[in-house]
């Protein structure tokens, strides 16, 4: 965790290679440090919540976590849409979930955000 977690350091270079604007880019990366207070970039979690190197496309709820019934019962897979509605407001694609709201405000932080989860996924470092 921090700043010496690999992981974490391959999901922010990753946002220098998007197509955003420099303030975006400062979002997203606000963005990424918040989501690292909780959670690992790569395969194993903390005990705050579950690692997120392989959630793009992945069973939700399929990491090593004690995850609320509400996410367990989900079901189905983490979809590019579905990813995008949890980070928007998490209760709303399984309420009751552990999870806060990030309170993303703009869309293509968003997108952003989600962009890195590809990433992590398709190209582990
Ligand atoms: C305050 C701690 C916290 C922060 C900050 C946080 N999360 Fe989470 N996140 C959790 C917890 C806890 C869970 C498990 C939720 C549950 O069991 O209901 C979770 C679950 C998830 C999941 C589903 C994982 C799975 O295995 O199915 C994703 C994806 C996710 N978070 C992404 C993010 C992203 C991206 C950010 C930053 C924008 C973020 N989270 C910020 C605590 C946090």
């Amino acid at each position: 965790m921090g700043a010496f977690d690999v992981s974490q350091q391959f999901a922010e270079a990753r946002i220098a290679q998007l197509e955003l604007s420099d303030k975006q880019k400062t979002a997203a990366r606000l963005v990424l440090g918040q989501c690292a207070e909780c959670h690992s970039f790569g395969v194993v979690g903390t005990d705050a919540a579950p690692a997120l190197g392989e959630v793009y496309e992945g069973k939700v709820a399929a990491g090593a976590f004690e995850y609320s019934d509400a996410l367990r019962q989900a079901g189905g897979q983490w979809s590019r849409d579905r990813l995008l509605a949890y980070l928007t407001d998490p209760g709303a694609v399984a309420a009751g979930t552990y999870m806060p709201n990030p309170e993303i405000e703009d869309p293509a932080v968003r997108e952003a955000i989600v962009n890195v989860l590809q990433a992590l996924k398709e190209e582990p470092e």
